[in-house]
């Protein structure tokens, strides 16, 4: 794990990070949800290391850190963010927080089978195709300890990136598509969307059902899944006159 960690730079000013820093996307705002806030709680009170795969701006890292939580993994693919969250942490926060940087889904060569407390994985399986969310939940499972606990937050079919796409992804349902939210080329993404987001590419949005499905699948007892409506991010989110909405997940390895 040395050698993929990030030395804390002690030269650079400590600064605590908020919901609109120059490194994160506008729509993460400083406000979180019931399905992190309670990962939150439980992160603080486990033993083992707490995992934030694609943790971006470190929004959730930050809370992690507040809570108390011991020990953290803050993973990403981007170096650069990264290396400017890692930054931001004072020196007591580094010793709990290590950054590793690389894809999550090659984690299992890094991290030992069966050892982490919990795995966060916010705003992240969206960008990836639906072989590599079956795999990540395979991952996440193996990863973690008996008794830790899984969160995922993913954009569903019901948010603004669909908007364009709601018949299509109804007939796809009817059709028992195994993934309605898939992304493809006759998919219409909104023309307007602000500019830090569309960095990345969506894959497939998630809906609760199937955040179920692919979890119980891999072998995790299912707490909680349902949609998180998100009307404080910006309006491209919304569908019409709804907030656009998440999807969230909650499940334990038995
Ligand atoms: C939209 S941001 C989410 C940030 C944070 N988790 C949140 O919810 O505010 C998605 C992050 O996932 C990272 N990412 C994308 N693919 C990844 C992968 N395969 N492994 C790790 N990080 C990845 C991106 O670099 C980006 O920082």
């Amino acid at each position: 794990m040395a050698e993929n960690s990030i030395p804390a730079n002690s030269d650079l000013p400590v600064k605590p990070l908020d919901g609109q820093n120059d490194i994160g996307w506008a729509y993460a705002g400083a406000e979180t949800d019931d399905y992190i806030t309670d990962f939150v709680k439980f992160a603080a009170t486990t033993s083992g290391p707490v995992a934030d795969l694609g943790c971006g701006p470190g929004h959730n890292v930050k809370l992690l850190l507040n809570a108390g939580t011991k020990s953290i993994i803050a993973n990403d693919i981007n170096e650069d963010h990264l290396k400017k969250f890692y930054k931001t942490l004072s020196e007591e926060e580094t010793e709990r927080a290590v950054a590793l940087r690389g894809s999550a889904l090659t984690l299992n060569k890094i991290i030992k089978t069966g050892t982490l407390g919990g795995i966060l994985a916010a705003n992240l399986v969206h960008f990836l195709h639906p072989s590599e969310v079956r795999n990540a939940f395979r991952l996440f499972y193996e990863l973690l300890a008996p008794g830790g606990k899984l969160c995922v937050i993913a954009f569903s079919t019901r948010c603004g990136v669909a908007v364009g796409s709601q018949d299509l992804i109804r007939q796809r349902r009817k059709d028992g598509a195994e993934w309605p939210g898939l992304v493809t080329a006759d998919f219409q993404e909104p023309t307007k969307r602000d500019e830090a987001s569309s960095e990345m590419v969506y894959k497939v949005l998630l809906n609760p059902e199937e955040l179920r499905r692919e979890a119980e699948a891999a072998g995790f007892h299912v707490e909680k899944a349902g949609f998180v409506p998100r009307p404080d991010y910006p309006a491209w989110f919304s569908i019409g006159t709804q907030p656009g909405m998440s999807s969230g997940l909650t499940a334990v390895k038995p």
